[in-house]
Parts: C-alpha cells; sequence; structure tokens
C-alpha cells in the first residue's frame, strides 16, 4: 500500500516512507539504503554506500520477501588500490581514485578530467527504478534506468548524461552500466564471433584478472563480436544446469563489452558505446542517452538461458512483442542465389509461379532490379526501376505475384552508395569520409553518412515513395560493408565524432518512421549474412538473416551459436542449392530442409532445375512446416545434441510454450562403422499428458518406436533413430492428446 502511495515521486535524496517500501518489482530499503528489483526468478540489488557511490550487492536467484539484503561497507585494499577503485560501482564516473572500468568519462573545457558520481535521488517505478546520480562538485547529472521484466527477470540499465554547465562538455566514454557477479574463481565467459559466411561462432575462456574486450570498431554490429555475453562456472554449468548470466546491448553502431575480474576478484561487465574514437560534444543542457545493457540469470543452465532470454525477445523487443503473439514469419522464396544481378520481370514470374505450386508465402526479388544494377560496381543508391529489366515497372510483377497467392517482398541497401550512381554524382559529400583523404570502397560502395539531416530526410522519402506506389509487403534490408574514414564532411570539428551514435539514431529514426506509415510492411535485418543482429535492430525489424552461408552442414553450427543469444523465430534459414555455392558441399534436399526448418523457412534454390521429385520432396516438407512453426518460431528450444566442428550431429527439439505439440530435428553429417546412437530422450513436455509421434516427411517410424506415449516415456525412454551413411536426418511432429 506504502509502495502504490509513493510510486511515480522522485524522493530527492530522503525516502518519505518508512524503513522498507516495495512494489511487486522494485523496492527501497531507506534504513540499508538498498534498492531491490524482483522479477521470474531473478533478484538485483544495489545500494549508496556510506560515499554516496552507488554499489552492487547481489545478482542471482531470487531470494524470499524480508530476506537480509545488504553488504558490509567496502574499504580499500591499499593506498594502491582506494575504496573507489574496489567498491563494485554500478555505474562509475572515472575519477576519485579509480582504474577500473569507467561508465564516464568526461573532459570539461578547463582541463578537469576528474568525475565522482554520488547518489542525488530515485523513484521508484512499476517496472524498476530510476536513479539520479551528480557529481561532486560540477553540474553533470547521470539518470540511471533499471527495469526489471516480470516473466523473466531480465533486467535493463541505461543512462542519460545531462550536461548542466553553462558551457560544452566532451564525453570521452559513456556505458550503459556495470554488471558485477558474485566472486567466484571458476567463471567462463561464453562469446560469439565470427566473420563473413562463418557468423555465430561460440567460443569459451576462463575470466581471470585481465579483461576480454568484446567489441565492435565497425560503425555497426558485425560479426567479429556479437554484443553478446553469456558467464557460465566451470563444472557448475552445462546445457541443463547450473548457474549462468547472460546479457547483451541494444545498439547496432560501435559497440563495447568488458569483461574483467577486478583485484578484489569481482567479475564486472561493463557495455556500452565503443569509447574507441569517441568524443561527443553536449552543448549546455544537452543530453546524451546509452543503449540499453539488459542482462539475466537463471540457474538452470545454458539451455534456459536462451529460453529465457528468447522468450524476453518475443514477448518485449520485437516490434509486435506488444501483441504478445508476433506474426509468424512467412515462407518466403528468394532467387539470390538462382539468379543473382540477373533479374527481369519475366524470370521472376516464372519462378514465382514455381515457387507458389510448393506453398511459398511471400516472393522476394533480391538485388539488381534498380539504377544501373548489373552487378556490384554501380546503382546503388539510385531506388528508381530499372527500365530495361522492368519495361512497366514493378508492378506487373507484384500483380502476378500477388494474384498467385503470396505477397511481393524487395531487396534494398538504403545506407549504401556505389561511386558509378546519379545519387553520388550529385552528393559527393553525403557519403562518410575525411576531407581530402582516400575514399576507402568495400564492395564497391561507400556508405552514407545518414548523421546528416539531408541524407536521413532523403531515404526516407525514396522509401516511403517506393511503398507507396508499389504494394510491398516485405523489404530485406541490406547493409553491405563497415565503415571507414569516420569523418562527417562539413561538420565543425568538435562535433565530428558524434557521428558513431547520431548515424545508428537516425537509423532507427527511419526504420520506426517507415513501420508507423507502412504498419503492414515487414523487414528483415542483414548485413552480408548476419553482420547486424542486436536487440536494437531486432526492435525495429521482424526477422534476421544469419548469414550469407547456406550450406545445411555450416547452417547446424551457426543456428546453433545464434539460438545461444536470439530467438529462432527472428532467423530465417534458406534451402539453396546443391552443391552450396560457398563451400560446393553436395546434400541431399531433404537435408537441407531439415536444416532450414529450424528458423523462418525461405527457399533461394534455382527452381528451374528442379525435377518432379524434387518439387513433391519441398511440398511435403513445406506443409510440415505450416504444422509446426508456431512450435519453432514461438516454442522452447531445447538443444539436446550440440554440432561441434568435425563431423556435425544435431539434435534439436521445440516445444510449444502449452506443450501441446514439439518438433524434434535430428541431423548428422556422417557415421561410422555400426557406432550405435544414443537414443533420443526429448525434454520440456507434460509427463503426464501421451503424445503422438510422426515423422515429419510422412515415412514409418523407425522399428521400436511407439505411435502413442505418455510424455513420460519421450522424455524418460527416449526414442531411437539409427541413422546410417551421410548427410542423413529425420524430422519429428510430437501431438499432445491424439
Ligand atoms: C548480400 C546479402 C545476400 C544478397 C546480396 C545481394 O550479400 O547477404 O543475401 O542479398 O547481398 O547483393
Amino acid at each position: 500500500m506504502q509502495a502504490r502511495l509513493i510510486r511515480g515521486v522522485l524522493l530527492a535524496g530522503l525516502c518519505l516512507s518508512p524503513l522498507a517500501s516495495a512494489s511487486a518489482e522494485s523496492a527501497y530499503d531507506a534504513g540499508t539504503r538498498v534498492f531491490r528489483l524482483d522479477g521470474g526468478d531473478v533478484t538485483y540489488a544495489f545500494k549508496v554506500d556510506g560515499q554516496g557511490l552507488l554499489q552492487s550487492v547481489y545478482w542471482g536467484a531470487r531470494l524470499a520477501n524480508g530476506d537480509p539484503v545488504d553488504s558490509p561497507a567496502i574499504k580499500g585494499l591499499s593506498g594502491f588500490d582506494v575504496a573507489a577503485n574496489v567498491v563494485p560501482q554500478e555505474h562509475a564516473g572515472w575519477g576519485g581514485g579509480l582504474f577500473a572500468e569507467a561508465a564516464l568519462k568526461i573532459a570539461f573545457p578547463d582541463g578537469n578530467r576528474d568525475l565522482v558520481l554520488v547518489y542525488a535521488a530515485h523513484r521508484l517505478e512499476r517496472d524498476g527504478v530510476t536513479v539520479q546520480l551528480r557529481d561532486i562538485s560540477r553540474p553533470v547529472n547521470v539518470t540511471l534506468r533499471y527495469t526489471i521484466d516480470r516473466d523473466t527477470g531480465i533486467v535493463g540499465r541505461s543512462a542519460t548524461i545531462v550536461n548542466g554547465t553553462a558551457g560544452d562538455i566532451r564525453v570521452d566514454q559513456a556505458m550503459s552500466g556495470t554488471y558485477v557477479l558474485p566472486v567466484g574463481r571458476d567463471y567462463q565467459l561464453n562469446f560469439l564471433t565470427g566473420r563473413w559466411g562463418a557468423e555465430w561462432t561460440r567460443q569459451q575462456r576462463p575470466v581471470s584478472a585481465g579483461a576480454t574486450v568484446l567489441e565492435s570498431r565497425r560503425g555497426s554490429t558485425g560479426s567479429e563480436n556479437n554484443p553478446f555475453f553469456a558467464i557460465s562456472r566451470a563444472g557448475a554449468t552445462t546445457e541443463a544446469d547450473g548457474p549462468v548470466w547472460f546479457g547483451a546491448l541494444a545498439w547496432s553502431g560501435s559497440h563495447r563489452i568488458t569483461v574483467d575480474q577486478d583485484v578484489a576478484g569481482r567479475v564486472r561487465v561493463t557495455g556500452g558505446y565503443n569509447p574507441f574514437d569517441f568524443a561527443y560534444r553536449l552543448g549546455a543542457g544537452e543530453k546524451l542517452e546509452t543503449p540499453i545493457f539488459y542482462a539475466g540469470h537463471t540457474g538452470r543452465g545454458m539451455g534456459e538461458a536462451s529460453r529465457l532470454f528468447h522468450r524476453f525477445q518475443r514477448d518485449t523487443i520485437l516490434p509486435h512483442a506488444a501483441d504478445k503473439a508476433p506474426a509468424l514469419r512467412k515462407i518466403l522464396y528468394n532467387s539470390w542465389e538462382a539468379t543473382e544481378f540477373k533479374v527481369d520481370e519475366a524470370g521472376q514470374v516464372a519462378l514465382a509461379g514455381k515457387a507458389a505450386k510448393i506453398g511459398v508465402e511471400r516472393f522476394v526479388m533480391d538485388d539488381g532490379w534498380f539504377g544501373a544494377r548489373n552487378n556490384d560496381k554501380a546503382g546503388l543508391g539510385d531506388w528508381t526501376v530499372n527500365r530495361q529489366k522492368f519495361p512497366n515497372g514493378l508492378k506487373p510483377l507484384i500483380s502476378r505475384v500477388n494474384a498467385l497467392g503470396m505477397e511481393f517482398g524487395l531487396w534494398v541497401e538504403p545506407e549504401m552508395v556505389n561511386a558509378d550512381s546519379d545519387l553520388y554524382r550529385a552528393h559527393p559529400d553525403w557519403v562518410i569520409a575525411f576531407d581530402g583523404r582516400p575514399r576507402t570502397e568495400g564492395r564497391n560502395q561507400m556508405v552514407l553518412n545518414l548523421a546528416k539531416p539531408e541524407v536521413r530526410d532523403h531515404l526516407l522519402k525514396v522509401l516511403d515513395e517506393l511503398l507507396t506506389t508499389n504494394r510491398i509487403a516485405f523489404l530485406k534490408w541490406d547493409y553491405n560493408r563497415n565503415w571507414s574514414e569516420p569523418g562527417w564532411l562539413g561538420a565543425a570539428p568538435a562535433d565530428q565524432q558524434r557521428i558513431w551514435v547520431d548515424y545508428v539514431r537516425n537509423l532507427y529514426g527511419i526504420l520506426a518512421e517507415l513501420r508507423r506509415r507502412h504498419p503492414g510492411v515487414e523487414i528483415e535485418s542483414c548485413s552480408g549474412g548476419g553482420g547486424r543482429v542486436d536487440l536494437g535492430i531486432m526492435g525495429l525489424t521482424d526477422q534476421v538473416w544469419a548469414s550469407d552461408n547456406t550450406d545445411p552442414v555450416d547452417r547446424l553450427l551457426i543456428q546453433d551459436g545464434f539460438t545461444q543469444a536470439y530467438a529462432p523465430g527472428t532467423m530465417m534459414a534458406w534451402v539453396t542449392d546443391s552443391p552450396n555455392w560457398l563451400n560446393k558441399r553436395s546434400t541431399p534436399l531433404s537435408f537441407r530442409f531439415l536444416s532450414a526448418m529450424q528458423g523462418g523457412l525461405g527457399i533461394g534454390t534455382n527452381l528451374n532445375h528442379w525435377v518432379a521429385e524434387d518439387f513433391a520432396t519441398a511440398s511435403t516438407y513445406v506443409a510440415a512446416y505450416k504444422r509446426i512453426r508456431a512450435t519453432v518460431q514461438r516454442g522452447d528450444l531445447y538443444r539436446l545434441v550440440r554440432p561441434t566442428p568435425g563431423d556435425v550431429e544435431s539434435t534439436t527439439l521445440y516445444v510449444a510454450a502449452d506443450k501441446s505439440q514439439a518438433a524434434l530435428f535430428t541431423l548428422v553429417q556422417g557415421t561410422h562403422r555400426l557406432d550405435p546412437r544414443t537414443p533420443i530422450r526429448l525434454q520440456g513436455l507434460d509427463p503426464a499428458a501421451r503424445y503422438r509421434i510422426e515423422r515429419m516427411d510422412g515415412a514409418a517410424l523407425p522399428e521400436g518406436v511407439p505411435a502413442v506415449a505418455s510424455g513420460a516415456y519421450w522424455m524418460g525412454r527416449g526414442l531411437d533413430v539409427p541413422l546410417r551413411g551421410d548427410f542423413q536426418g529425420a524430422g519429428f511432429i510430437l501431438t499432445r492428446g491424439s
């Protein structure tokens, strides 16, 4: 009751309540000065210490109401490590003897660079708390926003820096905050690295003194280090059990997450804007907001950490999350691998007819339809239809696609320009570059400076026109290089480095405005594959492209890495030609389907080369996919056998939230001798319910597998699926109560 009364009231320094004031999720104890957030199975607590510093207190399994949540005053270790450095600060200013990673570093015009942030005020809110910090002597204010998700316990943290001085200040480092783990000696850092064609490689290394830095300096998310971390405990954490602390930054620009063990043995995880080449001028009264850094905890293993994060993304992050039932991904056809730039009306119409026959729902035309685009050397920037290829514009093709019962989608790469384009000829100063220096090209293209208002306005206008004049239901939004020479032509030198933030904010603005004006249009984030996948872009796009590598074996590894962090329902996966264009591996069509059906299904083969048997195989799997896709895209993923490079073997299970259906995929790259396979024991089913099992391809069940058995049977006894040979696989559907 007390909490309700004070909720929403800004409490300046003093809490007006009696000792404890609590809502379901957030509470402040004025006696101990401890803030406590509870959600899901998680408690997160921090306090105002004797010096006014905001100190981490606890982050882990949910505690009981009334449990004592506090920590003793932390003193310095020695004259070398004074208290400010040893206190695990939630949001440390660089100053006051701090050597650990700072959340905020500021340079004042008089040369002072010392910043000590202390508590000023707070406000409890329904889903969290806002805490106001300020420097001990100068009017620099930082508002920390904490949220906790009621269902998953995932905490969100961001900071807004306000320059209350009368002049400019320069922000040299602005992080969203620091997460602190309990003291421990056996932590392992799990993270995701990659490069083009080989994204989402899962890495693991011990956490010890000496920082591990996960970062992008590329101007966008990049695939080198995804802004995701998961910290497990050696010996204690497995896929199915043990503690995991995990999180990700909602930011699609240069980012940095630093994981370090400090001199007192505490592991600190600090994430936010990458401070490399960062310098953000804040004029008097101006603000800078950091991205949100989300993080969660579970005691039930790496698998549960992923499931919690997936659920959080579906329910909170994705564009239609508030609907509680985001639209299912449409089965799409895309001709890129089949035709590359050689698109024209007749060719696309022919492919569309064939795609419709197998049950495709969305036909997407890729690169090559605009400007003087016949290869990657020209045309980017000129988003008008190429009249040689489409003499009557896009309308005849779109009408044909619609008449076949499919939606029409289109590839665009709005942020880029070729030197050989009308746009570049008209506006050479619109690209990111330094004056008088060479402009490095990647894939023969340059990056437009979206931080410039005129570039932002132009792109919004062009895309809005495209969507207004054509019946386009889907955009594949590509981004095929990273930044170089990151100059902002025409901007004052002191403002040049705002580009790292302002570009991304304007990109988000364009996407948000397009969605507002065209609410029926869905968007895919693609960056030459999985180079721009993060919680920021996912808030504004409906699906993402995980990799240009469409080989079904490599994909099992890619998908295993991707789903550590991100929801399978966002991850598009295509069935493409064999031998695969990238690694030349030949695989059966059924194997390619079973691999691609584990995300949002797409087909990217050259359908002109298919024979009747291929169409029949495809129709069978497409029909099966339509039956299970709600479970694959919205259900819980259990990685029963995780693939490792070498002879890849993968078994994944997707269970509907209400446990009414499950989809099981088991695939092997190759088998040896007569080695037996271990029984596949399912998880997450209702033990008391009865489930009927069938194969996705309609074939007979393996010998000894009963048609109907209890959830307890499938989880305890399991099923034997003997696979022999190369590139073998089987998919099963379990249906409850039948
Ligand atoms: C990128 C994408 C591909 C395709 C090409 C087109 O590489 O990842 O899927 O769209 O661009 O140029």
